[in-house]
C-alpha cells in the first residue's frame, strides 16, 4: 500500500462513519498564539470550546504539520520529523471514548489487518474509563495495558497560554524482540525500537487557562493524532519512516546528486535522513507563504535550509542543490496537495535564492572564525560563536568541528545563553504581535456572537451597541451589525458617525482585534452612550469609495502582474487605503521599466474597457473550480467570497470594491522597490491621488519653470539651453585652467632672491584662499626652495597666502611673515611654519606690500 493510499484509506473510513472531511489548514495557523500548525487538533481549537451549536460535530483530516522542539533527533532516530502528516479523527461533543477506541481498533485491525497480537496500548495512569473499555469492550488482554503518566499520556494544551487538553490513550505496535533493547524492563514507552507508538487518542476533556488550572469542558472531545509516515512505515514493513514510499524517493535523489548511497556510512545515513526531512519542510512552508527571513516563521524556515545545505556541504557539495529536490517533493505530494504543483517553480526559485545567499556567507564565516583561530584564541567565546550563527548563518555544528580539527574549543554554554535570549526576544516579539490573544474580546465573542458585516451592501444601518470598551481616551464600541469595515486583508478601516437623538460619535477607526469581531474607535462629540442604546451608522462614503477603488486596483494591477511577468506572481501583502495601495509579491530581480511601464499601461486600458466588477459568495470547493487566486497560505472557511473583474481576474477576496472599473479614472505606479528577498513591491494610487499626483507633478514643472524665469511651455528648451551653457562653461574652466598652469610659467619670471633664498612675490586677483592655496602649491613643486607669497584682491578683500618650503621654514616661518604683511595691510591672519593665510583690509597697498617683500624677508633674517 502506498503512503498516498493509506492517507485516502483514513479519510475515506471516517467519511464512511459520517465525520466532515475538512481540509489540512495552512502551517502558518490563524490562532496568533502559534507559530506553527503543530496538530491536526490546531485548526479544530475552536470547536472544542464552544457553547453554541456547530455545523458539524465530527471531523476527519489529514494535517500537515511542522515541529522544531525534536530538531536536533531528527535524523538521529527513525521516527522525527520537522515535517509531517498527522491523520485524524475529531468529536466536538458528539462521541467520546468508547466510540474513539472501538473506530480506532476497527481501523487498525479490520481494515488495515495488523496483528491483533503485536498491539499493546497505554492509558493515562487513573483513566479507569479507558481500561475498562479497551479491556472489556475490545478485549485486549490486561497485560498488554499499561499505564503510562503525565509526560506520556496527558496530551495538550497545543499553545503556552492555555486551551483544550487531556488524557490520552496510545496504540502502540510491538516489533518483536529483536528491535528491543532485551532490558526485562523493556515495554511501550521505552526508548528503544521494540514498541512503536502510532496513534494517539486524546480524550479533550479540560480547558487549561493561563494559570494552569484545568476547567473541565462542558461536553467532552476526541482529537486523535495518527502519523502517516510512522503508519507507512509499519504497513510498508520497513525499518524507518524514511525508508517508506513518502520519504525514500528524496533519500535516492540525494544520494545521486552526492554520490553517497544510503546505508553505507552511518554518519552520511543521519545527513541523507535530515536532508529528506527538511526538504519536505522548506517545500511546505514555502508553499504556504513562509519567507526566509531573520525573525519569527521565517527564522525557523532560514535555520533548517541552512542546516540542510550544510549537511550537503559535509557529504562534499559546495554549491546549491535543495532546490533540485523540490520538484521530488512535489511529485510525491502533488496528490493530496495539487497547490505544490503551481508553486514549485516559485519555492524552488526561493529556495536556490537562500541556498546563494547562504553559499557566500558561508564562506565568509569560514574566513572570520580562521582570523579567531590565527589570533591564538584557546577558546572560541560562545558571543563569538553566536556573532557567527546569527550574522554568518553559521551554524554551531560547523563552528565546532572546524575549532576541533585545530584543537580549539567552543564555549556551547555561552553560546546557549546567546540563543535562548534571542528565542526569547523571537517569542516575546511573536506573543505581542496580536492583540487577538487578549481575552477582553474572546470573552465578548462568547457572549455576543460574530458581528454581522452589512457594509458590502449598504453603508447606513441602525445599530444597537452591545458592549463600551474605556481605556483612558480609548474608546471602543462593539454593535450587534454593522456597515462599517474592519481592517482586514490589507484594506484599512472605515471611518463615519454614529448618531442618535442628543448623541454624535465620530467613528476614527474600525478593526478585527479578532475575525470575528469588528470594533469601532470612536471620538465622542457630543452625548453619553449606554449599552443597547440605538445609533445610527453612516460610513463616511468618500472614504470608503477611495478605498475601494484602491483594492479593485489591486486585484487589477496583479492580473497585470502576471500578464506581464508570468504566473508564478504571488501576493504575499497588501495594504490598501484612500491614498495608494502597496502589493508585495514573489518575483526575483528587479522590474525592467519597459515592463513597469507595459503593466500601468494594461491596466490603464482595462479601466478604459470599464469592465464589470462582481462578488459571488461560494464553496471552497466551486472556488478551486473556477481557478481564482487565493492567497498564499491563507485559510479560508466554508463559504468564501469571490471578486471578479469581468473575464480577466477572479480573487477569493473579503474586501470591499467598485462596480466597475472605469471608476478607477486611472492607474499611476509610483514606486517599486525590493522589500526582502524575492519579494517585489509596487506601490500605486488610482481615482482622484492618481489626479493629484498629476497636479503636483504639474505644481512641480510650474515651480521649475519659474525658478528657470520661462514658462512651463519653453521649459524643456529652457534647460537644453542651460545645459549647453553649462557646457560650454566646463569648457571654459579647462581652458582657464590651462591658462593659469601656462601662466605658472610667467608667473616664475617674478622670481628673485634674498641671500640665495628664493622669493616669487604674485599678485592674481579674483581668487579665494583655496584657490590661491592651490596655485601655491603648484609653484612650489616649481621653485623646489624658497618662500611663495600669494596675494589676490577678491570680493573687496585682500587674501593673502604664504608658503615656506620645509628645508628653510626653521629660519623663515610662513606665519612670521604673514604678520609683517598683515601690519601692513590691515586684517587678521595666521598660521604654521610652512603654511599661513590672511584676509587684509586694504587693497589699494597690496601691490605696495608685495613690491616690499624681498625687503620684509630681509628685515627678518636680520
Ligand atoms: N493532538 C494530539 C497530537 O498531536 C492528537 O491528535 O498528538
Amino acid at each position: 500500500m502506498t503512503g498516498n493510499e493509506i492517507r485516502k484509506i483514513f479519510l475515506e473510513f471516517f467519511k464512511s462513519k459520517g465525520h466532515r472531511f475538512v481540509p489540512s489548514d495552512s502551517l502558518v495557523p490563524k490562532d496568533p498564539t502559534l507559530l506553527f500548525t503543530s496538530a491536526g487538533m490546531v485548526q479544530f481549537k475552536p470547536m472544542f470550546l464552544a457553547t453554541e451549536k456547530l455545523e458539524y460535530s465530527t471531523a476527519v483530516s489529514c494535517q500537515k504539520c511542522f515541529r522544531t522542539p525534536d530538531l536536533e533527533r531528527v535524523g538521529h532516530t527513525i521516527r522525527h520529523h520537522t515535517f509531517f502528516e498527522m491523520l485524524g479523527n475529531f468529536s466536538f461533543g458528539d462521541y467520546f471514548k468508547k466510540e474513539a477506541i472501538e473506530y480506532a481498533w476497527e481501523f487498525v485491525v479490520d481494515v488495515l489487518k495488523l496483528p491483533k497480537d503485536d498491539l499493546w496500548i497505554s492509558i493515562y495512569l487513573d483513566d479507569n474509563e479507558a481500561y475498562e473499555i479497551w479491556k472489556k469492550t475490545i478485549g485486549v488482554p490486561e497485560n498488554r495495558i499499561i499505564r503510562l503518566g503525565k509526560e506520556e499520556n496527558f496530551w495538550g494544551p497545543v499553545s503556552t497560554e492555555g486551551g483544550p487538553c487531556g488524557p490520552c490513550s496510545e496504540i502502540y505496535i510491538d516489533f518483536g524482540p529483536k528491535y528491543g533493547c532485551g532490558k526485562a524492563s523493556c515495554k511501550p514507552g521505552c526508548e528503544c525500537n521494540r514498541f512503536e507508538e502510532f496513534w494517539n487518542l486524546v480524550f479533550q476533556q479540560y480547558n487549561q487557562d493561563e494559570k494552569g488550572i484545568l476547567n473541565p469542558l462542558p461536553k467532552g472531545g476526541i482529537d486523535t493524532g495518527l502519523g502517516l509516515e510512522r503508519l507507512t512505515a509499519i504497513l510498508q514493513g520497513v525499518q524507518s519512516n524514511f525508508e517508506t514510499d513518502l520519504i525514500k524517493p528524496i533519500i535516492n535523489e540525494i544520494s545521486l546528486i552526492t554520490g553517497v548511497q544510503y546505508g553505507k556510512n552511518k554518519d552520511f545515513d543521519v545527513h541523507l535522513r535530515i536532508i529528506a526531512d527538511h526538504i519536505r519542510a522548506i517545500t511546505f512552508l514555502i508553499s504556504d507563504g513562509v519567507l526566509p527571513s531573520n525573525d519569527g516563521r521565517g527564522y525557523v524556515l532560514r535555520r533548517i535550509l541552512r542546516r540542510a545545505f550544510r549537511f550537503g556541504k559535509l557529504m562534499g557539495l559546495d554549491k546549491p542543490f535543495l532546490y533540485t529536490l523540490v520538484g521530488t517533493v512535489t511529485n510525491i505530494m502533488k496528490e493530496s496537495y495539487p497547490e505544490l504543483t503551481e508553486r514549485r517553480e516559485n519555492i524552488s526559485k526561493i529556495t536556490l535564492y537562500e541556498e546563494e545567499r547562504f553559499k557566500e556567507t558561508l564562506n565568509t564565516g569560514e574566513e572570520l572564525l580562521n582570523q579567531l583561530i590565527e589570533k591564538g584564541e584557546k577558546k572560541i567565546s560562545g558571543k563569538d560563536a553566536f556573532k557567527l550563527y546569527d550574522t554568518y548563518g553559521f551554524p554551531l555544528e560547523l563552528t565546532k568541528e572546524i575549532a576541533q580539527e585545530r584543537n580549539i574549543t567552543v564555549d556551547e554554554n555561552e553560546f546557549k545563553t546567546e540563543l535562548e535570549k534571542q528565542q526569547h526576544q523571537a517569542r516575546t516579539a511573536w506573543k505581542g504581535s496580536g492583540e487577538s490573544t487578549n481575552d477582553i474580546y474572546h470573552t465578548l465573542l462568547n457572549k455576543y456572537k460574530t458581528t454581522e458585516f452589512l457594509g458590502y451592501e449598504t453603508l447606513e444601518s441602525d445599530s444597537t451597541i452591545l458592549a463600551i470598551l474605556k481605556n483612558n481616551d480609548n474608546i471602543e464600541i462593539l454593535l450587534d451589525k454593522t456597515p462599517f469595515y474592519g481592517e482586514s486583508g490589507g484594506q484599512v478601516g472605515d471611518t463615519g458617525t454614529l448618531t442618535a437623538d442628543g448623541i454624535n460619535l465620530d467613528v476614527i477607526n474600525t478593526y478585527k482585534p479578532i475575525p470575528e469581531l469588528i470594533i469601532h474607535k470612536v471620538k465622542i462629540n457630543k452625548g453619553n452612550i449606554t449599552e443597547e442604546k440605538k445609533l445610527h451608522c453612516i460610513v463616511n462614503k468618500e472614504y470608503r469609495n477611495a478605498i475601494a477603488r484602491h483594492h479593485t486596483a489591486t486585484h487589477l494591477l496583479q492580473w497585470a502582474l502576471r500578464e506581464v511577468l508570468g504566473t508564478h506572481i504571488t501576493q504575499s501583502g497588501s495594504l490598501v487605503s484612500s491614498e495608494s495601495l502597496r502589493f508585495d509579491f514573489t518575483h526575483f530581480s528587479a522590474i525592467k521599466p519597459n515592463e513597469l511601464k507595459r503593466i500601468e499601461e494594461l491596466a490603464n486600458e482595462k479601466i478604459l474597457e470599464n469592465l464589470c466588477v462582481t462578488t459571488k459568495e461560494m464553496s471552497i470547493k466551486e472556488a478551486r473550480k473556477e481557478k481564482v487566486i487565493a492567497l498564499f497560505g491563507e485559510k479560508y472557511g466554508e463559504k468564501v467570497r469571490m471578486v471578479e473583474i469581468d473575464k480577466i481576474s477572479k480573487e477569493l477576496c473579503g474586501g470591499t470594491h467598485i462596480k466597475a472599473t472605469g471608476e478607477l479614472g486611472s492607474f499611476k505606479i509610483i514606486g517599486e522597490e525590493s522589500v526582502a528577498a524575492g519579494v517585489r513591491r509596487i506601490t500605486a494610487v488610482t481615482g482622484m491621488p492618481a489626479y493629484k499626483m498629476v497636479l503636483k507633478t504639474e505644481e512641480l514643472i510650474e515651480t521649475i519653470a519659474l525658478k528657470l524665469k520661462t514658462s512651463s511651455t519653453d521649459i524643456q528648451q529652457k534647460i537644453e539651453q542651460l545645459l549647453q551653457r553649462n557646457k560650454s562653461q566646463e569648457k571654459e574652466i579647462e581652458n582657464l585652467k590651462t591658462r593659469l598652469a601656462g601662466e605658472g610659467e610667467n608667473l616664475m619670471s617674478k622670481l628673485t632672491s634674498v641671500e640665495g633664498i628664493n622669493i616669487l612675490p604674485v599678485r592674481l586677483d579674483g581668487m579665494d584662499i583655496n584657490s590661491l592655496r592651490k596655485i601655491g602649491d603648484s609653484l612650489k613643486t616649481k621653485i623646489k626652495s624658497g618662500i611663495i607669497i600669494l596675494g589676490s584682491a577678491n570680493e573687496n578683500k585682500a587674501n593673502l597666502v604664504v608658503m615656506v618650503t620645509s628645508d628653510i621654514s626653521a629660519k623663515l616661518q610662513a606665519d612670521k611673515i604673514i604678520k609683517e604683511f598683515v601690519f601692513m595691510l590691515g586684517g587678521s591672519g595666521g598660521g604654521k611654519p610652512e603654511l599661513a593665510q590672511a584676509g587684509c583690509k586694504d587693497i589699494l597697498k597690496l601691490d605696495v606690500a608685495l613690491n616690499s617683500a624681498t625687503e620684509i624677508i630681509k628685515k627678518i633674517l636680520h
